[in-house]
């Protein structure tokens, strides 16, 4: 079970301190996103032949596709200093207009999770995306009076694993938006040899391949069961992460051929069970779960979308056909080893 620690969530624990190792730091180490990476590219090379900073980027995406990873890599191509900070993390207005003026011309600055940002917070922001501009009250009540600061042209990279909670006020000052996608096997597996590489073990490609299949389309967990199956591959003294190693690794971590996990397979037994598969709506689905609403939409929906098992209706999620299948065939595989 994956009471203390889920290994499959996509949201970054205390355990990975890793990650930093593992980072790609440049466009070409970035691995997927083509489409992306292909027109940040021209971004920013004219954004640079102008000598201008780079427009304000919106990333949006489920959580450990390299929203975070992208933004540094933007940094970097660019030359540009990098200032990170988070929605949450700041608090005030004061807060982020401290942060605001003391940018250096041209830089970048990172604001994750910029959905959870406070109204007044916000508010700050607009002039400053838009003009450059800081607006500033002095004093109080009827002697106070506005004054209006220039700052450095910067730009503002927001991240949110939500782009529906954004206000449109918002939204609209950012003039590049781009949606990642989930990551497909064979990336996966690039991605998998990548850090293998860099954790210096070596990895069989159907081995990375097997990992990547039940990777739910993510790098970070992709990372994540890479680093658990070298455990296994060192407790049995192995030099090499063989399929075999791999494949009975994820099995003792009770991850199935796709990917999913006990809660996966609890959410989709939730519909069918208690819901006749649906349509059942995403609060009283997580009710009958007992797991999260936002955790079930940013974690384990993308990826159960992605495999066709469930889909969104205007009255709630409904499972399909594919869903039942699967399940069927783990429940029989289930009474085959009941009986080994
Ligand atoms: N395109 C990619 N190529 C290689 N590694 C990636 C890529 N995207 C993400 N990663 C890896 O996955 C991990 C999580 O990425 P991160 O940028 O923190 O995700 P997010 O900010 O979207 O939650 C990082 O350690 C990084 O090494
Ligand atoms: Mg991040």
């Amino acid at each position: 079970m994956f009471e203390e620690e889920r290994i499959l969530t996509s949201e970054r624990t205390e355990n990975d301190e890793y990650e930093n190792v593992l980072r790609p730091k440049t466009l070409d180490q970035y691995v997927g996103q083509q489409k992306i990476k292909k027109n940040l590219k021209i971004y920013m090379h004219s954004a640079k032949k102008r000598e201008e900073s780079l427009d304000h980027v919106l990333l949006y995406g489920p959580p450990g596709l390299g929203k975070t990873t992208l933004s540094h890599i933007i940094a970097n191509e660019m030359g540009a200093e990098i200032r990170v900070t988070s929605g949450p993390a700041i608090e005030r207005a004061g807060d982020l207009a401290a942060i605001l003026t003391n940018l250096s011309s041209n830089s970048i600055l990172f604001i994750d999770e910029i959905h959870r940002l406070n109204h007044t917070v916000e508010e700050i922001l607009y002039p400053a995306m838009e003009d450059y501009a800081l607006d500033m009250v002095l004093g109080k009540g009827p002697s106070a009076r506005t004054i209006r600061l220039t700052l450095p042209r910067f730009t503002l990279i927001g991240a949110t694993t939500r782009a529906g909670m954004l206000s449109s006020p918002l939204r609209d000052r950012f003039g590049v938006y781009f949606r990642l996608e989930l990551y497909n096997i064979q990336e996966l597996s690039t991605i998998i040899k990548r850090s293998a590489n860099i954790l210096n073990i070596q990895i069989d490609d159907k081995a990375s391949m097997e990992i990547a299949a039940r990777s739910r389309g993510t790098p970070r967990i992709a990372n994540r069961l890479l680093k658990r199956v070298r455990d296994f591959a060192e407790y049995e003294d192995m030099e090499k992460i063989t399929l075999g190693i791999a494949k009975n690794a994820l099995k003792c971590m009770e991850i199935d051929e796709l990917g999913l996990d006990n809660v996966d397979r609890n959410i989709l037994n939730t519909i069918i069970d208690k819901f006749g598969g649906g349509p059942v709506g995403l609060d009283t689905l997580s009710a009958a779960s007992g797991e999260e609403a936002n955790t079930i939409e940013d974690v384990y929906e993308p990826y159960l979308l992605q495999l066709g098992f469930i889909a969104r209706t205007p009255r709630g999620r409904v499972c399909l056909k594919r869903a039942y299948e699967h399940l069927q065939k783990a429940y029989d595989k289930q009474q085959l080893s009941f009986f080994d």
